[in-house]
């Protein structure tokens, strides 16, 4: 029995960590849904430079301010770019075949990405820092997590160019890239350029389940609940046993 199960563990091992092959291991990215400040940050920042290539069409403008305590005012006139009203959801003017002509691919909705991901908000963010440049790409960009991905480096101005270093003897080969070595800086530091695509990252996991923030606040109220709930049947009993005795 015990050889079993050490057998699927180290096969849940085995197969977790093919998964990754290829991108090499994920960077954790520490996430904090419950970080207001960071949502509001990844918000902004996905607003400005995802949402005009990948719509979120589970998130609605109006949940948005509500869940990060912006006014919808605020939420119309600096982050819905796309003059819908607040309850619309998060769509934009793309048409998916044209964008499959420019990029190759065509750029998939982001609502559900950070769950339905291996690795979820993880993966999303070793994504957005693995961006290097490779003129054999049509558009002059590759990533070592997604290889040979059609997705060009939206955040290059913030993080500036990274080159790959190959493995030995797999010169030019996306697949052997062994490390990145930034060659010229961006308007952020590399510690800034972490913390904006953390948030990014908690932005897309808060965005994927957006009731994470309501369902955790009512587990304590649940906890209170049974917590006063045991006292009562304990003095119940207590009262029942003091005429047995
Ligand atoms: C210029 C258009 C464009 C912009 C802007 C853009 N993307 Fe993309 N993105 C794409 C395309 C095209 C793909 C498909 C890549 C592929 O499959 O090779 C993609 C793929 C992805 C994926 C992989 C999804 C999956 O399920 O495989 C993620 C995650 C992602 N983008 C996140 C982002 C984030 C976060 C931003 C903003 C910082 C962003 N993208 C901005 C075009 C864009």
């Amino acid at each position: 029995m015990l050889e079993r199960c050490l057998a699927l563990i180290a096969l849940c091992i085995a197969s977790s960590v093919a998964a990754a092959a290829g991108g090499g291991p994920l960077e954790p990215a520490h996430v904090n849904v419950h970080d207001r400040a960071s949502l509001q940050r990844g918000a902004r920042l996905f607003m400005n430079y995802c949402a005009g290539c990948h719509e979120a069409r589970f998130m609605r403008y109006q949940r948005l301010a509500r869940d990060l305590g912006l006014d919808e005012e605020l939420v119309q006139r600096h982050l819905n770019f796309s003059g819908a009203p607040i309850g619309a959801t998060m769509l934009n003017a793309m048409n998916p075949e044209q964008a499959s002509e420019w990029f190759g691919a065509a750029p998939p909705d982001l609502s559900l990405t950070a769950r339905a991901k291996y690795g979820g908000p993880d993966w999303i963010y070793t994504f957005l820092k693995s961006f290097y440049a490779d003129e054999s790409r049509p558009l002059g960009w590759n990533n070592r997590v997604l290889v040979n991905a059609s997705m060009p480096h939206v955040l290059w101005e913030l993080q500036g160019i990274q080159r790959p270093i190959y493995a030995a003897g797999h010169q030019g080969e996306a697949s052997h890239v062994e490390r990145l070595e930034l060659v010229q800086p961006g308007k952020l530091s590399p510690e800034e350029y972490d913390r904006a695509i953390r948030d990014i990252a908690a932005f897309m996991a808060y965005m994927a389940e957006p009731a994470v923030l309501q369902r955790e606040a009512l587990g304590v109220w649940v906890l209170l609940y049974l917590a006063l709930f045991t006292l009562l049947a304990w003095l119940l009993k207590r009262e029942y046993w003091r005429d047995v005795h």
